[in-house]
């Protein structure tokens, strides 16, 4: 997919026509980071937000004793780093890359005309905002109701959605998560994750293959994620 196609699935740009887009498109720059190295840091002071055009993105936090915690796993089309547009306060995550990745960045300066010129604009990230609120409830919800592999369940289709490919036998994940990596997006510790997987992999719902799985049951994957 090329950049402005990439651009229109954003919620800022869906909300624009053709001109619009365009002008908007004058204020993006460009960004190239490589796998493992850090956007920004979580406390530090963000001018900018960024759609990811390629590539991966984890957004994570890290407790004062080191540990950490993965709040999500960005692809194509999607956007971060707009709290601080909203809230003019600290980054509240550290932004690093999962894989090679390319980003459009957009200063917060050059999009406030925008949010109070176009108010189509302002409600497209409004919606966004209200659906990592809604997914942020669910995640919470989770982690008190819901065991660690019905979490883990729930994660890999998540993922699924994002990053899955139809596969011969099912459907192929490369979530380009390391086992630990998977562990904290689900909160849980390495061990027990892993013997989630296992588990579902010695039933036959899926096949693990590196850092991707290839999702062979998906209909009893959904129903323990419940
Ligand atoms: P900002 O605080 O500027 O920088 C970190 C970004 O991570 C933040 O903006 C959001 O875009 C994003 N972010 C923070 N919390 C979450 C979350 N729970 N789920 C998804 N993205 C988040």
């Amino acid at each position: 997919m090329n950049t402005d196609d990439v651009l229109g699935k954003a919620p800022l740009f869906a909300a624009l026509d053709r001109e619009g887009a365009a002008a908007l498109r004058t204020s993006v720059t460009e960004v190239k980071i490589s796998k493992g190295q850090t956007l920004f840091r979580e406390g530090e002071t963000g001018d900018r937000l960024y759609v990811v055009l390629e590539g991966k993105i984890k957004l994570s936090r890290t407790a004062p004793d080191g540990r950490e915690n993965l709040l999500s796993v960005l692809g194509p089309g999607e956007m971060f780093g707009e709290l601080s547009l909203f809230d003019p306060r600290p980054r509240t995550a550290t932004a690093t890359g999962l894989t090679d990745a390319r980003l459009a960045g957009l200063g917060h300066d050059d999009l406030r005309p925008w949010l109070t010129g176009r108010p189509e604009v302002a409600l497209h990230l409004l919606r966004a905002l209200a659906q990592r609120l809604r997914r942020t409830n669910d995640v919470l919800a989770d982690l008190v109701f819901t065991d660690v592999p019905g979490r883990v369940a729930k994660a890999l289709l998540d993922l699924a959605e994002k990053f899955g490919h139809r596969a011969e036998d099912g459907m192929r994940v490369h979530h380009d998560l390391t086992q630990e990596e998977l562990a904290q997006l689900v909160g849980a510790s390495r061990e027990t994750v892993n013997k989630a997987l296992a588990d579902f992999a010695q039933r036959g719902w899926l096949r693990i293959e590196g850092r991707a799985v290839v999702i062979l049951d998906m209909e009893r994957l959904y129903n323990r994620s419940r």
